[in-house]
């Protein structure tokens, strides 16, 4: 059942590609012109010109999936975005209107929280669109509207394909908004589904290189502490990387938005100490870069993951990790795999449970 592999987190990081290809399927035009999502079913054209916010709401790696969602939507729809832990969300008495669409992801679609949030979305009168992985469950039938995830069963406790897909899921539903709004051009939505159609390939090369990740996570799994930092989207992944690891290998990590650093947590970085450091957004390049210079100066040891032929960003960090070219919007399509193998490898080397972390379940459903 796990088809070869030594873990069903192997597995399921390998099936990106497949669950990639499975979740853009027949949602783009086979001329690469269009998304259709047919599955929407109230949310109108009509319906959607009248939104003017849209809160997302998750947990965990589902929020973390949700932080880039936010990124896409505002770049490519234009309408405002917040987005809580669901959690919090319930507590904090958001303001919601029937214009508010209400987003909630969750993989398996029982997380308690993600349920009541969306239960009290609903009763404020929100439009609720759910983006989960499995069909029958309780956020798929309560939701107004839903994007499936084909991601497909995931076992292992820490998410992998399904943030991945959740990823797809927010680029498909981004220009689907922005093609009804007209926010963005023809042109523009035609080469990022271009894009998107070759991050399947492009996630099989980094895979070949998983050789050179576990050489790195043996050697971070020797360190009780280590941070990761990034800005705008690279920090949105620098905390799924971050939660990845804390959960399987049990490693103590930070993620810090890298221009934040300096009011307090550099204090913390001393000789030695391991910085991953994202750096794949073209237009904040050179602020990471003095970020990464930085934690240098304290004695970092620095890996980068960057964007292939970033050479400037290469000879200013330690070693390098790097991804192949893709638009900067989708990045964290392929910069999260190199940081789920890493967490993979330091927890086999800490000779921890991976499919089955201590203290945690795969799905949380008590508040
Ligand atoms: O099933 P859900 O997507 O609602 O689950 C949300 C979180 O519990 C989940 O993503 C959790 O953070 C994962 N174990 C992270 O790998």
């Amino acid at each position: 059942e796990k088809a070869g592999f030594d873990h069903f987190m192997l597995k399921e990081i390998h099936e990106q590609p497949r669950a990639y290809r499975d979740t853009m399927g027949s949602r783009i035009s086979a001329d690469g012109t269009q998304v259709t999502l047919n599955e929407l079913t109230t949310l109108t054209p009509e319906a959607i010109r009248e939104i003017n916010r849209v809160h997302i709401v998750a947990c965990g790696t589902a929020y973390h999936a949700g932080m880039v969602g936010k990124y896409i939507i505002e770049k490519m729809a234009r309408i405002p975005v917040e987005i809580d832990v669901a959690s919090e969300y319930r507590y904090r008495s958001p303001i919601i209107t029937k214009d508010t669409l209400v987003i909630v992801v969750s993989q398996s679609g029982e997380t308690a929280d993600t349920l009541a949030a969306l239960r009290e979305a609903k009763r404020c009168g929100a439009h609720v669109l759910a983006i989960t992985n499995v069909v029958g469950s309780s956020v798929a039938r309560e939701a107004d509207d839903m994007i499936v995830t084909l991601a497909g069963p995931e076992i292992a406790v820490a998410s992998t394909k399904a943030y991945t897909s959740q990823l797809v899921a927010f680029y498909l539903f981004g220009l689907h908004l922005a093609q009804t709004l007209g926010t963005q051009t023809a042109a523009e939505i035609a080469e990022t589904l271009a894009a998107l159609k070759a991050l399947p390939e492009q996630v099989e090369a980094i895979l070949e290189q998983a050789e050179a990740i576990k050489g790195v996570a043996e050697e971070m799994a020797k360190h009780d502490n280590l941070f990761f930092i990034g800005r705008g989207l690279d920090y949105a992944v620098a905390l799924e990387g971050s939660l990845k690891l804390k959960e399987i290998s049990y490693i103590h990590s930070e993620a810090y938005a890298a221009g934040e650093l300096k009011h307090g947590t550099l204090a913390l970085i001393e000789e030695g100490v391991p910085v991953i450091a994202l750096a794949t957004q073209h237009e904040l390049l050179e602020k990471t870069v003095s970020n990464i210079k930085e934690v240098k100066a304290r004695g970092a040891n620095v890996l980068g993951i960057a964007v292939e032929g970033e050479l400037e960003l290469q000879k200013s960090v330690d070693s390098t990790f790097v991804i192949p070219k893709t638009l900067d919007v989708l990045a964290p399509a392929l910069s999260v795999v190199p940081l789920q193998l890493l967490s993979y490898y330091a927890s086999l080397a800490r000779g921890n449970d991976v499919d089955k972390p201590r203290n945690l379940a795969k799905s949380v459903t008590v508040e």
